[in-house]
């Protein structure tokens, strides 16, 4: 991976950018020796202006981070979406239905995970999996919604992921979803916080070097949930998001706003092309 240089100033005076001491850059992910992941590939037209390249998360992880995904046996995230699959079979709610009984399993659902968030007609919004999933359990089961990004939520998530590992990321940028996108756009290049920091000065301009010992990626959600071995256990984009905003000290928004909705629809486009690779192992 080339160096890139330091482009902003305020990047400069709040943080230490070091180039990387390792970095895997040929390394490739085929998991159980099977399933073909694509983790670097051509950049999708909207980004041709600031990049030619997407790479996933795992790319800039380190040999036995990277090692633990490329075998189910070894992936603590495949226990999540084992426990999502039981969720799918059981009956929650006052109805006394399942998942299962109106979807065929979860591989008639394996469309999911790279299309959304996506825009439900029915409802005139943009939809993430955890949205959809809350009207199903409201409007279906007679349950409670589950709490954004809760542990059920994820291991549903984990689950949906799994089963659609190896399909391209493709979600829809236009149409009745422009609008979102283009929100989402915007707080992405937005500077948050005392250190003035937008996604972008970390995820778009410096990707590829070390920030406080870290081997910044360029922040892709391809690989959600994501196992972090830092919390063991399953993390969703969006408390991803509030953490990354948080440690530019700025408050932020919460999972499951429209603010964050927006820029999941946002991120997940920025690497359409990458496979799904969720659920992912991260440091
Ligand atoms: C009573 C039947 C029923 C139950 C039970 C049910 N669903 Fe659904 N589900 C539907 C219908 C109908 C749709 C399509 C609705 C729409 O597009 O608005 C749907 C849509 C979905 C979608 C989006 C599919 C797509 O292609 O966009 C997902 C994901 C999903 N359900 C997951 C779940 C999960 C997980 C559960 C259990 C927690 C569940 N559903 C329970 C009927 C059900
Ligand atoms: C101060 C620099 C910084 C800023 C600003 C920042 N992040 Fe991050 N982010 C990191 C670091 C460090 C990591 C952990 C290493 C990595 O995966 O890049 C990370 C990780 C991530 C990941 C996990 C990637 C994976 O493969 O699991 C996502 C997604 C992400 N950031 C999105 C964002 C978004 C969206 C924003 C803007 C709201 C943002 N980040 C702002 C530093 C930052």
């Amino acid at each position: 991976m080339k160096i890139k240089a330091i482009s902003t100033a305020a990047v400069l005076a709040a943080l230490t950018f070091a180039a990387p001491v390792v970095a895997d850059e040929d390394a490739e992910l085929v998991i159980n020796g099977d399933i073909e992941i694509v983790t670097k590939t051509a950049a999708p037209e909207h980004l041709s202006d600031v990049m030619d390249e997407i790479l996933s998360g795992w790319r800039f992880r380190s040999d036995e981070t990277q090692a633990m995904e490329m075998d189910d046996f070894d992936n603590p995230g495949m226990l999540g979406a084992e426990e999502g699959m039981a969720l799918f079979e059981a009956s929650w709610g006052s109805e006394g239905k399942a998942c299962a009984d109106c979807h065929d399993g979860p591989e008639s659902l394996s469309e999911v995970r790279a299309t959304y968030p996506k825009w439900n007609e029915g409802a005139g919004e943009v939809r993430t999996i955890q949205m959809q999933v809350n009207d199903c359990l409201t409007t279906k089961m007679g349950a409670d919604a589950e709490k954004y990004d809760s542990g059920k939520m994820l291991n549903l998530e984990a689950m949906l992921a799994s089963v659609a590992r190896g399909t391209p990321v493709n979600v829809t940028i236009d149409g009745p979803a422009a609008a979102t996108w283009e929100q989402g756009k915007e707080i992405y290049y937005t500077r948050y916080g005392q250190l003035e920091l937008s996604c972008a000065n970390c995820h778009e301009d410096n990707y590829g070097n070390l920030i406080r010992a870290d081997h910044l990626s360029q922040g892709q959600i391809n690989g959600f949930p994501t196992y972090r071995l830092k919390n063991a256990k399953l993390n969703g984009t969006h408390s991803r998001f509030k953490g990354c905003i948080r440690d530019t000290r700025a408050e932020t928004f919460s999972p499951g706003s429209p603010e964050f909705v927006a820029l999941e629809l946002y991120v997940a486009s920025r690497g359409n092309g990458l496979s799904v690779e969720g659920p992912s192992v991260r440091n």
